[in-house]
């Protein structure tokens, strides 16, 4: 075999490792004792939760409506929750009276509990919940807004297209506190700041 062939071979069998070694880690949720990371591992792998608003629709009951959100690019995990909404949404006009509301993820949306045989209401099965204010993005913070929805969601590049109505924008949760179940015993009260500050989780 000439030398850079098997170079090559070398290189090719390498980068095969780190993909199956990356495929391994993305496999699985960090231990259940590790609850920022087990927060920011399905905060980066869902991309759909509940929202639940007070509703104005409704009044006096809770509203919860499906939203999609990204948490990052793929290969970029930052634990914020980035959304792309429009006011015509019935949680959205619930926003604009009050700002405070919850959004929810389940440890279902991954291959977890159903690999494990895990009900979701199962406490092995984790239940994330943000309790937070509602608020549009930042001119700084936009740009990583649609990078992180548009990657995780592309067909979003489109709901504002030409003639569209919708005005769709750019939001986020300015999470207060996080309640996760994860294991029998209780919910757990994971530190925000250490949830945002988590820089090791791995990426998809
Ligand atoms: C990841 O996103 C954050 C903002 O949310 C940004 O500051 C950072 O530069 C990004 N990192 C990469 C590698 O893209
Ligand atoms: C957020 O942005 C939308 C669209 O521009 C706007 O209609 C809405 O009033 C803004 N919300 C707040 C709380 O400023
Ligand atoms: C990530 O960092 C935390 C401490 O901040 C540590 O407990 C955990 O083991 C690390 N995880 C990985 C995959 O390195």
């Amino acid at each position: 075999m000439a030398p850079s062939k098997s170079v090559g071979v070398l290189v090719g069998l390498l980068l095969l490792g780190l993909a199956v070694s990356a495929h391994d880690a993305a496999a699985g949720p960090p231990d259940y004792q590790d609850k920022v990371g087990v927060a920011r591992w399905l905060a980066h792998q869902a991309v759909e939760g509940v929202l639940a608003t007070t509703s104005t629709a409704f009044p006096g009951y809770a509203f919860g409506n499906t939203q999609s959100f990204a948490d990052g690019t793929i290969k970029n995990s930052t634990g914020h929750l980035f959304f792309y909404v429009s006011n015509l949404d019935a949680s959205i006009q619930d926003i604009l009276v009050d700002p405070r509301c919850t959004f929810t993820l389940s440890e279902v949306e991954t291959n977890f509990c159903k690999q494990n045989h895990y009900d979701a209401e199962d406490p092995r099965c984790a239940r994330l919940t943000f309790v937070g204010t509602y608020r549009n993005v930042t001119s700084a913070e936009e740009p990583h807004a649609q990078a992180a929805l548009f990657d995780r969601h592309p067909e979003m590049k489109s709901w504002n297209s030409q003639g569209s109505f919708h005005d769709f924008h750019f939001t986020t949760l300015e999470i207060e506190h996080i309640w996760l179940v994860d294991m029998f015993g209780g919910a757990a009260d994971v530190d925000v700041k250490q949830y945002y500050a988590r820089n090791n989780v791995t990426a998809l």
